[in-house]
């Protein structure tokens, strides 16, 4: 038997500690927020990818009368990025909750960790995650590895 840990590194800290490219990019998310269609949660999730060049990608969730159609801010801007930015990498994902106040920090869901991963693995670079509140209140992650260690991806497609 053998018994293994796993180490995982954030900080927190507030907007205002935060370095000129990483405000800038939570601004970002935030506006992002605004443009959310949320009639159903009245949840506004906003994200911004920043990428390799310098280009700013964002997205907000996009609810359905039909549940299940509609579609997480996260992924919104990540399959802009797939389709429209093809070679370039993802550096940094700012994703902010606006109305959420205090020291309450939204992590994203499970289905846009498996999609932060497939680009994380395509790239082979970190993606670090910028979370935000309303109250501008941080947690900064290295690599979305942090909130999915054990993902899964092509790789397992072709083990035996
Ligand atoms: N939502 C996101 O946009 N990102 C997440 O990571 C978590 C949840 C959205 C989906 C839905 O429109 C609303 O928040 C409530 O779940």
């Amino acid at each position: 038997m053998n018994k293994k840990e796993i180490h995982l590194h954030y900080t927190t800290l507030h907007l205002t500690e935060a370095d000129r490219e990483t405000q800038d990019l939570v601004q970002e998310a935030q506006r992002a927020a605004s443009r959310a269609h949320a009639p159903y949660s009245k949840f506004k999730v906003g994200a911004a990818l920043l990428l390799s060049d310098g280009t700013i990608i964002t997205g907000s969730n996009q609810e359905n009368a039909a549940y299940p159609s509609g579609l997480c801010a996260e992924r919104v801007a990540l399959f802009q990025v797939g389709h429209l930015c093809n070679g370039q990498s993802i550096r940094k994902a700012a994703i902010a909750v606006p109305h959420v106040m205090g020291e309450q920090i939204i992590p994203p869901c499970g289905a846009c960790l498996q999609v932060f991963a497939e680009y994380r693995n395509a790239q082979d670079s970190e993606i670090q995650v910028i979370l935000a509140n309303g109250s501008g209140h941080l947690l900064v992650a290295p690599d979305i590895s942090t909130f999915l260690p054990f993902s899964f991806t092509n790789k397992h497609l072709s083990s035996d």
